[in-house]
């Protein structure tokens, strides 16, 4: 079983997470894992903290040579702007965050709470989703992802040019809504108001099998479902059509299937589809077509212009605190999204093909794809099977 914990404050000394169940055998690139933290500090919108911030991960166990052990992975990022016993404490809730339910939930002041509540957490996601991506990587499975809406202003993607996205200040594949938003967001700043957005996540290669159609909770879908939500802000996730569907008749939704012969190692043994409604997955389990995860993620809830609130004391009406903000994050929040979905693919994968090193995992998959073939070439014509 692969999995993670994250400990730390957003301006305590620094965030910690151990990784479970990594296998052996993975070199571990740095370069890209800090890559994708830089990515994670960057777009348009983002506020001062993130030019204090200067992301790169310490690995404190689980590799010698620089190559994974199987052991447990401590991954370190420190906070350069540390400062948690030197802050005050917030006297006015802000709606949108925890600081009331939580300061009442744990018996505490708000500034303890909304300190682990913060979205600086998500670092620590991103780094574990990067590791997750470089096994991926290796089993030539492959995760993208881009900002589709920003503030209201659609960004259809126009191609999956990574250098496109590499390029956008919103990390985008539509250049020409890039202005546009950019204009959008420099609006909201000027007026004291914040923006949300939607990001989708694209995942290719997969082997068809991953999750389960037999239980609720080994469905891949509900598991992608439950990582993606839990990331700070994100109010809705969608797989494939996701609530359009409801909207349309089912010859609209179902994809066909069709087949035609192809190379021994077709990861789909053959088997296609023209329209990819379903985003990849059928039944809780992945066809072998390309997962499509889609989140919203509401606007940032500090205003600069600070919303009615309470004063904790006097309880009379007071402005929110004010913590200093991000006017958008939606940029940030497609790569925590890509990254999240990483990882719960790596699990699935470290499931069903039982890993403890990469090289058993590639072997277990050679195998299992073998195991289909098989089945697919005598199955149907068992007489034993009813048709
Ligand atoms: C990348 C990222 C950055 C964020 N930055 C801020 C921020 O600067 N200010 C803020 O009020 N909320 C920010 N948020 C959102 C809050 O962390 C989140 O709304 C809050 O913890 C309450 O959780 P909930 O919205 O999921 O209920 C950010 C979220 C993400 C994903």
């Amino acid at each position: 079983m692969l999995r993670y914990l994250t400990a730390g404050e957003s301006h305590g000394p620094a965030l910690t997470t151990i990784v479970e169940g990594f296998p052996s055998g993975v070199t571990l690139d740095a370069e890209f894992i800090n890559f994708e933290l830089k990515r994670r500090q960057g777009g348009y919108g983002r506020g001062k903290r993130q030019t204090l911030e200067t992301d790169r991960i310490i690995v404190e166990s689980g590799t010698y040579h620089n190559v994974t052990t199987g052991g447990p992975i401590t991954i370190r990022l420190v906070n350069n702007d540390a400062k948690l016993e030197r802050l005050q404490e917030p006297s006015s809730p802000r709606g949108g965050h925890i600081d009331l339910a939580g300061s009442i939930n744990y018996q505490t002041g708000i500034r303890q709470v909304l300190e682990r509540a913060s979205a600086r957490e998500t670092a620590l996601r991103v780094a574990v989703g990067a590791l997750a991506r470089v096994l991926l990587r290796e089993l030539d499975i492959h995760v993208f992802g881009y900002v589709s809406e920003l503030g209201g202003i659609a960004a259809p993607p126009l191609s999956f040019d990574q250098a496109v996205r590499d390029a956008s200040p919103v990390y985008t594949l539509n250049p020409e809504a890039d202005a546009k938003i950019v204009a959008a967001i420099d609006a909201a700043k000027e007026t004291g108001d914040t923006l949300g957005g939607i990001m989708e996540a694209i995942v290719t290669g997969c082997p068809i099998g991953l999750g389960s159609h037999a239980q609720w909770d080994r469905k891949l879908d509900a598991r992608l479902a439950l990582a993606v939500m839990s990331i700070q802000a994100v109010k809705g996730v969608e797989i494939g059509l996701g609530i359009e569907a409801a909207k349309r008749p089912g010859s609209k939704v179902m994809d066909p299937i069709r087949y035609e012969p192809s190379d021994p190692n077709d990861r789909r043994f053959g088997f296609r589809r023209p329209t990819n409604n379903a985003g990849g997955i059928e039944g809780g389990t992945s066809n072998g077509e390309p997962i499509v995860v889609r989140a919203s993620k509401k606007p940032i809830s500090t205003l600069a212009n600070r919303g009615p609130s309470v004063n904790m004391i006097t309880k009379e009406a007071s402005p929110a605190a004010y913590e200093r903000s991000d006017v958008c994050a939606v940029p940030a929040a497609s790569v925590i999204v890509e990254n999240v979905v990483a990882f719960e693919i790596a699990s699935a994968i470290v499931e069903k093909y039982v890993g403890t090193s990469v090289s058993a995992i590639k072997a277990a998959m050679a195998a299992m794809h073998e195991l289909n073939r098989e089945h697919l070439a005598t199955a149907y014509r068992n007489e034993k099977l009813p048709t």
